[in-house]
């Protein structure tokens, strides 16, 4: 759990339509970016662990779907969009600051 802000990536490596993954601290994080807004969810699935980074980004849908099950996750919400997931994955607030993505708590 974050509690604080801290500079995760620069908006340069997460070109719109894209996402990657960051470690900070303990937290395994995806950052995505849709339609110029940036989203921080747990990048591990709650299904079996799947890293969803190796996943697909569904831009239409501002979703991310599993690259083991095609389970899918609301980035803006971290709530399951598909089955087999039913749990939803942590996210994260983001602010940004210049070219920096910062994640943070949530809310
Ligand atoms: S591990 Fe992600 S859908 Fe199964």
């Amino acid at each position: 759990m974050l509690t604080k802000f801290v500079e995760a990536a620069k908006k340069s490596q997460v070109p719109e339509g894209t996402m990657m993954s960051v470690k900070v601290g303990e937290e395994e994080i995806l950052i995505a970016c849709v339609d110029g807004n940036y989203y921080a969810i747990s990048n591990i699935c709650s299904h079996q662990g799947g890293w969803l980074d190796q996943g697909e980004l569904l831009k239409e849908n501002c979703e991310v779907m599993c690259p083991l099950h095609d389970g899918g996750f609301d980035l803006k919400t971290g709530e399951p969009t598909s089955e087999p997931c039913k749990v939803p994955v942590a996210t994260y607030g983001v602010r940004i600051e210049g070219d920096a993505i910062l994640v943070g708590p949530p809310g």
